[in-house]
């Protein structure tokens, strides 16, 4: 089985992210690079991480008409990313057309609602009913549009496999330590995740703001 973490690589400095990302580079399956990182440093920075000879997965949560967002996938092709995210509110034709424009290696995936988005500010955007189930519609969709999979929280990972078994889950917001965060209910093990079905494990400042960034990822790997 090959190592689900992905390493999120929110580094505001290319040369910072370039040493993380060889430092652990044996101990995380892949790297993200988020919309930030993209917009700084564009394909040239993307090349440079490419370097380090891991998988890339580029989180650019493209949503726009779907002529405007394939023509974006086909301008990201060259990078040849393992993933690469869209969001589901974009509709369906948005996604079809961006699974059609993807390289035949680039998982596509669809990010459901934002967590930064409660029920309340989902109300204010005409979407009633809540967040957990504009996550499932929005799952479903992405399942019925040809998509790879989503972007889902852990809470939410097992409900949607049960919906979706062959679908790819990519799951952020993971702390390594049931317990160690101060809102304790919320907190998701890496390895809860993955018994949850989790395809991919995104992880971000429990690796990159570690004393010892290879002690923690390896610690990490080792729970799984
Ligand atoms: O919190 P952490 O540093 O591990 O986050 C890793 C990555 O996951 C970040 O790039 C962040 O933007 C993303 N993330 C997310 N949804 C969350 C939490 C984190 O997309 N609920």
């Amino acid at each position: 089985m090959s190592n689900p973490i992905y390493l999120a690589l929110d580094l505001p400095r290319l040369d910072a992210a370039v040493a993380l990302a060889q430092k652990v580079r044996g101990h995380v399956g892949g790297l993200k690079l988020g919309l930030e990182f993209f917009c700084a440093h564009g394909h040239h920075g993307v090349h440079e991480i490419a370097k380090v000879g891991l998988p890339i997965f580029l989180d650019l949560k493209l949503h726009d008409i779907p002529n405007t967002v394939a023509a974006a996938m086909q301008a990201i092709h060259v990078l040849e990313p393992a993933i690469v995210t869209v969001h589901a509110a974009g509709g369906r034709a948005m996604l079809e057309d961006a699974k059609a424009a993807a390289g035949e290696h680039t998982k596509v995936v669809a990010v459901t609602v934002l967590t930064s988005l409660d029920d309340a500010d989902l109300a204010r955007i005409g979407v009633n009913g809540g967040a957990h189930n504009q996550a499932l519609r929005l799952a479903d969709l992405a399942q019925e549009a040809g998509l790879d999979g989503i972007v889902c929280s852990g809470h939410e990972v097992g409900a949607i496999h049960q919906r979706w078994k062959k679908g790819f889950f990519v799951v952020p917001g993971l702390r390594p330590a049931e317990g160690s965060a101060a809102d304790q209910k919320r907190t998701v093990t890496p390895r809860a995740a993955r018994d949850a079905g989790a395809s991919v494990l995104v992880i971000g400042r429990p690796i990159a703001r570690a004393e010892d960034p290879v002690a923690a990822a390896r610690a990490i790997e080792g729970t799984l």
